[in-house]
């Protein structure tokens, strides 16, 4: 039976995930689900936002998927480990800001900015690998950024001016963590704003690579030829 992977974000952002996991799986269906009578994730308390995740699980898991990506910065650091012990024998894999890959290749003297919602901000998890690092790493909370993104779709340049007031500070930054999936749409305006002289960072194709991984270890991936993939978008709504 050919079962598809469900991939879930509070709205649009979690598509550039999803884009990396078609590229790396095409034999596999896949169902994006953009929970947008929730949106925005990052400014809601860490309970809002893990009830709301679980919704997204438990939707994805009941129409049969195999797998479930939160393709989600704040979701995952704030109900990942409750999703799992939910459903323990399911592959549930998460989206983390990209934070190990830029230390690695950061100047010795130079920093990076690890730009996150509010609630990844106040997370443990979040601040937990930001201790892990042996260099520097900078965390900046940007409350309005991901709905901005969320409702300027078609002219995303207009969010520029609020952009440069965010990055002010930074001018001197090395590099840039995109630790929301959302910002993935903004890559190009970050480039701008520092004249190409900043390394971006963006955890979305690590979890494409962690998916096809999980899935080949639990002997889930889909056979080639086997079946024709279809990728169905859904969005809850409010009402
Ligand atoms: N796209 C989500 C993330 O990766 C959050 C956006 C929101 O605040 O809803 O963190």
């Amino acid at each position: 039976m050919h079962r598809p992977i469900g991939v879930f974000d509070s709205g649009v952002g979690g598509l550039n995930v999803l884009k990396y996991c078609t590229a790396l799986l095409p034999d596999e269906s896949f169902i994006y689900l953009a929970d947008e009578a929730n949106m925005p994730y990052g400014n809601k308390p860490e309970d809002d936002i893990a009830r709301a995740a679980f919704a997204c699980a438990d939707k994805l898991f009941a129409m049969n998927c195999k797998a479930v990506v939160v393709a989600c910065n704040t979701a995952t650091v704030t109900a990942i480990d409750r999703i799992r012990a939910l459903y323990s024998t399911r592959v549930v894999v998460g989206l983390e800001p990209a934070v190990k890959p830029c230390v690695k290749e950061l100047g010795k003297n130079g920093y990076a900015v690890a730009l996150v919602t509010d609630a990844t901000f106040a997370s443990d998890r979040f601040h937990r690998l930001l201790e892990s690092c042996d260099k520097k790493v900078v965390p900046l909370a940007s409350p309005k950024l991901a709905k901005l993104i969320e409702d300027n779709q078609g002219d995303i340049g207009k969010i520029k001016p609020y952009l440069c007031e965010v990055f002010e500070k930074y001018g001197d930054a090395e590099a840039v963590i995109l630790g929301c999936s959302h910002y993935s749409y903004i890559s190009g305006l970050i480039s701008e704003i520092y004249d190409g002289k900043i390394k971006i960072y963006d955890g979305a194709e690590g979890a494409a690579r962690r998916l096809k991984y999980c899935l080949e270890l639990s002997g889930l991936t889909a056979k080639k030829g086997e079946y024709t993939p279809t990728i169905k978008f859904l969005s809850t709504y409010k009402k």
